[in-house]
C-alpha cells in the first residue's frame, strides 16, 4: 500500500509514522510527505530519508477550492491508499474530503469529540478535565469529527501549563499514529454503522 502524509509544520508525527514503518516492515510505503508552507521543518528531515517531498503553498491559491485541487492533483499522482493528515493545518473542502472518502485520517490533540478546533490544551486547562490525550479519526466533512479509529488518553497534572500537557500528549501522539497507521496499513480497519472495528483486536 501506499501512504501519503500531509504537514505543515514540524512534522515529529510524520516522523514517527516513517520510522515505524521501516523498523516494522508494515506492507506499505510512505509514496510521498507535502507541505502546504515551503519552510515546513519536517520536509527536510523527509528528504534525508530518500522520501520524495512537494510543496503546494496553499498562499499561491485565491481561494480554498483552487487550493484543494491542486493538492488533490499532487496527491493523486502518487495513487496513495492512504492520506494521513500530521500536523496538517488548513481545513479541508468537503470536495477534497469526499475524494479521499475511507482513505483519509487525522491526528487531533484532544480527546475527541471533547475540544475540537485549536488550543485544545488550553481548553482542557480551562475546564479542569483530569485526563486528556490524542484522537486518531478518519476525516468528514465536520472539522474534527468523524469516526474515531485510536485515542491515547494522559493524566492532566497539578501545574500543568498549556505546553507541558502538550508535550505529554505528543509523547503519545507518536505511539497512537503509527500504531493506528500500522492496522490501516495492513488492512485491518472496517467501519460498520460509523463506527471503527479493527480486525484482530480485542472488542
Ligand atoms: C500535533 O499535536 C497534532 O496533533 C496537531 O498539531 C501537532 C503537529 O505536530 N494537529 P507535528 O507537526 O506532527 O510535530
Amino acid at each position: 500500500r501506499r501512504i501519503v502524509i500531509l504537514i505543515s509544520g514540524r512534522g515529529s508525527n510524520m516522523r514517527s509514522i516513517v520510522e515505524a514503518c521501516v523498523a516494522e516492515g508494515w506492507p506499505a510505503r510512505v509514496a510521498a510527505v507535502i507541505a502546504n508552507k515551503p519552510d515546513a521543518a519536517g520536509l527536510a528531515w523527509a528528504a534525508e530519508q530518500g522520501l520524495h517531498t512537494e510543496v503546494v503553498a496553499h498562499r499561491e491559491f485565491s481561494s480554498r477550492e483552487a487550493f484543494d485541487a491542486a493538492l488533490a492533483e499532487r496527491v493523486d499522482a502518487h495513487r496513495p491508499d492512504l492520506v494521513l493528515l500530521a500536523g496538517f493545518m488548513r481545513v479541508l473542502t468537503p470536495g477534497f474530503v469526499a475524494r479521499y472518502e475511507g482513505r483519509l485520517v487525522n491526528i487531533h490533540p484532544s480527546l475527541l469529540p471533547a475540544f475540537p478546533g485549536l488550543h485544545t490544551h488550553a481548553q482542557a486547562l480551562a475546564v479542569g478535565v483530569q485526563a486528556h490525550g490524542c484522537t486518531v479519526h478518519y476525516v468528514t466533512p465536520v472539522l474534527d469529527h468523524g469516526p474515531i479509529i485510536a485515542q491515547g488518553v494522559v493524566p492532566v497534572l497539578a501545574g500543568d501549563t498549556a505546553d507541558t500537557l502538550a508535550r505529554r500528549v505528543l509523547e503519545v501522539e507518536h505511539k497512537v499514529y503509527p500504531a493506528a497507521a500500522r492496522w490501516l496499513a495492513e488492512g485491518r480497519v472496517r467501519l460498520a454503522q460509523g463506527v471503527v472495528q479493527v480486525d484482530g483486536a480485542p472488542a
